[in-house]
C-alpha cells in the first residue's frame, strides 16, 4: 500500500508559498507515492487545483481531510498548534520547524508522536545535502527580492545612463554581509547596472562578492571572521568599533542599503545605527532582510515599509514568499530531493535512516522522541599540514655572472640576426626586420592590457587585420595606377571574394570589441 503525501495549505497570514508544484506531484508519484492536496493550496503561487488533479493529485476540500489521509506532510512554515492538534501518532512531518526558537512546538509535535524532520536543520557541511537546502533557494530568493523591494522604493534608475535630458549616475548600493542571499542581492543589483559594494566578516568571501561584479570592501582591523562551516562569529569590540567606522562613511555615501547579515542563533547584529541613517541621503532604501531576528538596523521595523529621516526601511520577512510561484517551485524541488534519499527503493514507503548522516541531520523528532540537536558531522580529519621544508641556501651571483647573464639573450639575438643577413636573400631582411619589430610592439602592448579585456582586444585587432582589404580593392579597382598591368577577370573576381569576406571579418571585429565592452562600462 502506497504512503500518502499531503500538502496542506499554508495557515500563516500572508503566506503565498506551497510545498510542492504540479511537476513534483508527478514525480512523487512515479516515486510510488500517492498524493492528495488541500483545495487552494497553491492559489498563491500560482499552481491551482486542477494543475494538481491533472498531475495526477487527489484533491480534498478541507485541512482535516488531508492531514487525517496523509502518512506524510509537506509544509512551508512550521505547524500552528491548531495543525498539530490534527496529526496522528505515526505520522511524519517535514517542513521548516526552528527547533531552538520554537521549544513549546518541539514538544507538542513529541507528544502526537510523530516524526519530524526539520528543512532549517540541513547538514550544509555534507555536499550531498546541497540538492536539499532549502535554505540556501529560499535565501537566494530573499536576495533577489530584496533588491526589487529597493528598486521600487528607490526613485531612480540603477544604471547610469546619458540621455539628451542629461546624466544620470549609476546608483550605490551596499550589501552588509555577503552569504547566500547577500551574493544574489550582489548578483541583481550588479546586474542592474548598480555600482555595487560589499563586506563581510569573512574574508574569504572577497572573490565571490568581485566574481559577481561586487567590490569588497574590509574592514581595517586584523581579525579571522569565520567561525566554521561557512558560518561567522561574533567579532571583538575592537573590530565592531572599525565595522561601525566604515559603515558610517558608507552610509553618507550609498543610495541604497541591503543588510543580510546572520550568525546563525544569536540576535542580528546591530551594524546601521539611527546616526547612520540619518546620514543618508533623503530618498535612500535600506531593506533589512533579517527583521525577522531583530534587525541589522536599529530602525527597522519588521513587516513593515517606513520612512525614517527621509529614508524608506523596509523589513518585510516575507521576502521569499513575494516570489512564490519560484520558491515553491525551489522548495517542491528540495523537498522532492530529500524524499528521494528517504525512498531509495522507489516503493512509496520512507525510511527514516538515522543512520544516515544527512537523514540524521533534518530528524529533530523521531517517533515521538526528541532528536534535536544532531551529533556534530564526523568528517574526514583535514590533511596534516606539511613539514616545514628548510629552505635551500642561495648562493649570490657575482657581477660578472650578473651582467653576464643579462647580455646573453640579445648577444645571441643580433649573433642570429647578423648570420641571417649573410646567408638570407636582401629583401628577406627587410621583411625579418618589420617582424621582428611586429612582434615586439605587439608583445608590449597586450602585456599591458589586463587579462579580462584580451578578448576584445583580439577581435579589434583581428577587425584592424582586415586591413588587407586595400590590396583587394587595388585589385578590383577599373582604374589601375599607372604602370600597373589592368588584373585579368579570374584575379578580379578572387579580389571580390576577399573584399566580402573581410568585410565580415572587420565589422563583425568592431561589432564584438563593441559588445565586450559592454559588459564592462557602468
Ligand atoms: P548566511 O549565513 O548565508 O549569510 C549571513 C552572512 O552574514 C554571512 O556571510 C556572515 O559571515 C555575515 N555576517 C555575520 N555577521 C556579520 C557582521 N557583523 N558584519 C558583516 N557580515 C556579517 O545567511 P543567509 O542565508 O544569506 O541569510 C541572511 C539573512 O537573511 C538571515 O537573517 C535570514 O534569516 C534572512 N532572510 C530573510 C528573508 C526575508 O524574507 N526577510 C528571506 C531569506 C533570508
Amino acid at each position: 500500500m502506497p504512503q500518502t503525501i499531503g500538502i496542506p495549505k499554508e495557515t500563516y497570514a500572508g503566506e503565498k508559498r506551497v510545498a510542492t508544484a504540479p511537476d513534483t506531484v508527478e514525480k512523487l508519484i512515479k516515486l510510488g507515492f500517492s498524493v492528495t492536496v488541500e483545495s487552494g493550496a497553491g492559489d498563491g503561487a500560482s499552481f491551482f487545483d486542477d494543475a494538481f488533479t491533472n498531475a495526477g493529485a487527489k484533491v480534498v476540500s478541507s485541512a482535516a481531510e488531508l492531514w487525517s489521509a496523509s502518512d506524510i506532510v509537506f509544509k512551508v512554515r512550521e505547524p500552528e498548534m491548531r495543525e498539530v492538534a490534527l496529526m496522528k501518532a505515526g505520522q511524519t512531518l517535514i517542513s521548516f520547524i526552528w527547533p531552538a526558537q520554537n521549544p513549546d512546538l518541539m514538544k507538542a509535535l513529541a507528544e502526537r508522536k510523530v516524526t519530524v524532520l526539520a528543512m532549517d536543520c540541513v547538514p550544509r557541511l555534507l555536499s550531498r545535502a546541497q540538492k536539499m537546502d532549502a535554505l540556501t533557494s529560499m535565501a537566494g530568493i530573499g536576495g533577489y527580492r530584496a533588491v526589487i523591494e529597493a528598486a521600487n522604493a528607490f526613485g531612480r534608475y540603477f544604471n547610469g545612463q546619458i540621455t539628451a535630458a542629461g546624466k544620470i549616475p549609476p546608483a550605490k548600493v551596499f550589501i552588509a554581509g555577503a552569504g547566500v542571499a547577500g551574493l544574489a542581492a550582489i548578483g541583481t543589483a550588479a546586474g542592474l547596472g548598480a555600482i555595487v559594494r560589499a563586506n563581510d566578516t569573512r574574508a574569504e568571501v572577497a572573490d565571490q562578492v568581485k566574481s559577481l561584479g561586487g567590490e569588497f570592501v574590509k574592514v581595517e582591523y586584523e581579525e579571522e571572521g569565520s567561525g566554521g562551516g561557512g558560518y561567522a562569529k561574533v567579532m571583538s569590540e575592537g573590530f565592531q568599533k572599525a565595522q561601525r567606522e566604515m559603515y558610517a562613511k558608507q552610509a553618507k555615501d550609498v543610495d541604497i542599503i541591503i543588510t543580510t547579515a546572520l550568525i546563525p542563533g544569536k540576535p542580528a547584529p546591530k551594524l546601521i545605527t539611527a546616526e547612520m541613517v540619518a546620514s543618508m541621503k533623503p530618498g535612500s532604501v535600506i531593506v533589512d532582510m533579517a527583521a525577522e531576528r531583530g534587525g541589522n538596523c536599529e530602525l527597522t521595523e519588521a513587516d513593515k515599509a517606513v520612512v525614517k529621516h527621509g529614508v524608506t526601511i523596509i523589513g518585510y520577512t516575507d521576502l521569499a514568499s513575494r516570489l512564490a510561484k519560484q520558491s515553491s517551485t525551489l522548495y517542491a524541488t528540495n523537498l522532492f530531493r530529500l524524499t528521494e534519499e528517504l525512498c531509495k527503493a522507489k516503493d512509496g514507503q520512507i525510511v527514516v535512516n538515522m543512520e544516515d548522516d544527512a537523514i540524521r541531520g533534518f530528524t529533530v523528532i523521531k517517533d515521538g522522541e526528541i532528536t534535536w540537536p544532531a551529533p556534530p558531522l564526523k568528517l574526514p580529519a583535514p590533511p596534516a599540514p606539511k613539514a616545514a621544508i628548510a629552505p635551500v641556501p642561495v648562493k649570490e651571483k657575482s657581477v660578472v655572472a650578473k651582467v653576464f647573464g643579462a647580455l646573453t639573450l640579445p648577444i645571441v639575438a643580433v649573433a642570429l640576426f647578423v648570420l641571417i643577413g649573410l646567408y638570407a636573400p636582401p629583401a628577406f631582411i627587410g621583411h625579418f626586420t618589420v617582424f621582428v619589430l611586429a612582434v615586439f610592439v605587439g608583445y608590449m602592448v597586450v602585456w599591458n592590457v589586463t587579462p579580462a579585456l584580451h578578448t576584445p582586444l583580439m577581435s579589434v585587432t583581428n577587425a584592424i587585420s582586415s586591413i588587407i582589404t586595400i590590396g583587394a580593392l587595388i585589385q578590383i579597382a577599373p582604374q589601375v595606377a599607372p604602370g600597373i598591368a589592368r588584373p585579368d577577370e579570374l584575379i578580379r573576381w578572387i579580389a571580390i571574394v576577399g573584399i566580402a569576406l573581410t568585410s565580415i571579418n572587420m565589422f563583425g571585429g568592431f561589432a564584438v570589441t563593441r559588445r565586450m565592452l559592454m559588459m564592462f562600462r557602468k
